[in-house]
Parts: C-alpha cells; sequence; structure tokens
C-alpha cells in the first residue's frame, strides 16, 4: 500500500478540507491520500471543493436515515468500508458520533477544533459559538486543536496544537479568520500526514 487511505467529514465550508486538497497538491500530504469526502449537508460548499479537486463526494443526511442517529451512522460506515478508509478526518464536521462509530476507527478519526482544548470545547462549542465564548471570557490567546476522536465530545488524544493572539475589537467572525489561518490550515494536514505516516507502517 503507497498511501493511507483517508476520507474527509464536512458539513460546511470546507475551508479546512481545501487546506488538505492543497496539501496534497504541494506534496505536505503524501502518506495519505484523500479518496472520499462525506457530507451531511446536501447544500455544503466543501462538495464542490471536493468535486473541482476530482474527489467524490457523497451525501449522507440524518434526515434521509429516518432522522436515526444509529441508521445514520450505519450509512456511514458501509460507505467508509466500500471505500476501503484507512483514516477519517473530521473537518467541520457538525454532527457528534456515538461510541459505536468512534470505537469503529479507534486512533483512526482525527478531528480540528477552533480552540486549545481543553477550553471551549465539547458538547455545544462549534464553529463561530467557540470564537463567541473566547471573547465572551476575554482570553487574550486561544487557537486551533487536533486530536483523536473518541466517544467524549472533544476529548481524545491530543495531536497538535497552536496559539492564536486575540486582538483588540476582534467580532468572532475575524477571530474565527485567523485562527483557521494561524492555526487550523496549518496543523490539519501536519497532524493528517504524521497520523498517515505511522498508519503506514502499521499496515
Ligand atoms: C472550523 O473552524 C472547524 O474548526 C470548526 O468548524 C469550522 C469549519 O470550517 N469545527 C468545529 O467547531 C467542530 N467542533 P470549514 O468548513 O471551513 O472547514
Amino acid at each position: 500500500m503507497s498511501a493511507a487511505r483517508i476520507a474527509v467529514l464536512v458539513s460546511g465550508g470546507g475551508t479546512n478540507l481545501q487546506a488538505l486538497i492543497d496539501a496534497q497538491q504541494q506534496g505536505l500530504l503524501s502518506s495519505g491520500q484523500i479518496v472520499l469526502v462525506i457530507s451531511n449537508k446536501a447544500d455544503a460548499y466543501a462538495l464542490e471543493r471536493a468535486n473541482k479537486a476530482g474527489i467524490p463526494g457523497v451525501v449522507i443526511t440524518k434526515k434521509d436515515c429516518g432522522g436515526d442517529q444509529v441508521a445514520f451512522e450505519e450509512t456511514i460506515l458501509a460507505q467508509l468500508a466500500a471505500c476501503e478508509i484507512d483514516l477519517i478526518v473530521l473537518a467541520g464536521f457538525m454532527s457528534i458520533l456515538s461510541q459505536r462509530f468512534t470505537d469503529a476507527y479507534p486512533k483512526r478519526i482525527l478531528n480540528v477544533h477552533p480552540s486549545l482544548i481543553p477550553a471551549f470545547c465539547g458538547a455545544g462549542f462549534y464553529g463561530l459559538r467557540v470564537h463567541e465564548a473566547a471573547l465572551a471570557k476575554g482570553v487574550k490567546v486561544t487557537g486551533a486543536t487536533v486530536h483523536f476522536v473518541n466517544e467524549i465530545p472533544d476529548g481524545g488524544e491530543i495531536i497538535l496544537q497552536k496559539a492564536v493572539e486575540v486582538q483588540a475589537g476582534d467580532t468572532p467572525e475575524t477571530l474565527q479568520r485567523r485562527v483557521m489561518e494561524q492555526a487550523e490550515w496549518l496543523i490539519l494536514p501536519e497532524a493528517v500526514e504524521m497520523v498517515s505516516e505511522k498508519l503506514m507502517q502499521q499496515l
């Protein structure tokens, strides 16, 4: 096997997916290859990014699975198995996965979170809400974390973190953008390469 087969799970804009695609095209991500993108939102712009990069995109919504979490996760697991996926990357995937799911891929699911865990994380902390909470608390430094995913939301082993300064006058939007540019888009590809490389040695 030449590269770990990666699936990226998304829900929205997909800038972190784009960072992975760019890293792959620049040769910074070479131990893994993105072979599948799964979105739980039909209108996610991330799907267009996948399409432009020639990566198959699949939509699996909870609604299409009768609103049932077990059926939703089973459908995703079946798709992952069909594509012989080795590593799963949650890149702005806004759905909490159950232990049944996370146990199926121990230390093979990564997530990027827009804060320095353990600050501003866990259920209810996602997307802009994380930055709203950081500004409300008045922290002067925030950042991003890439971690393994287990049954505890944002509770798995930390792989990489990077700090980012909060600036006077920041809004949740300006802070989100800085955290993405200065942290998420750098540490996510780096962590995916690190984990893929290790995985390749095991396989
Ligand atoms: C990113 O900031 C990501 O860290 C965050 O959502 C955004 C998705 O942006 N994820 C979470 O909050 C997960 N708890 P993107 O779709 O442009 O990558």
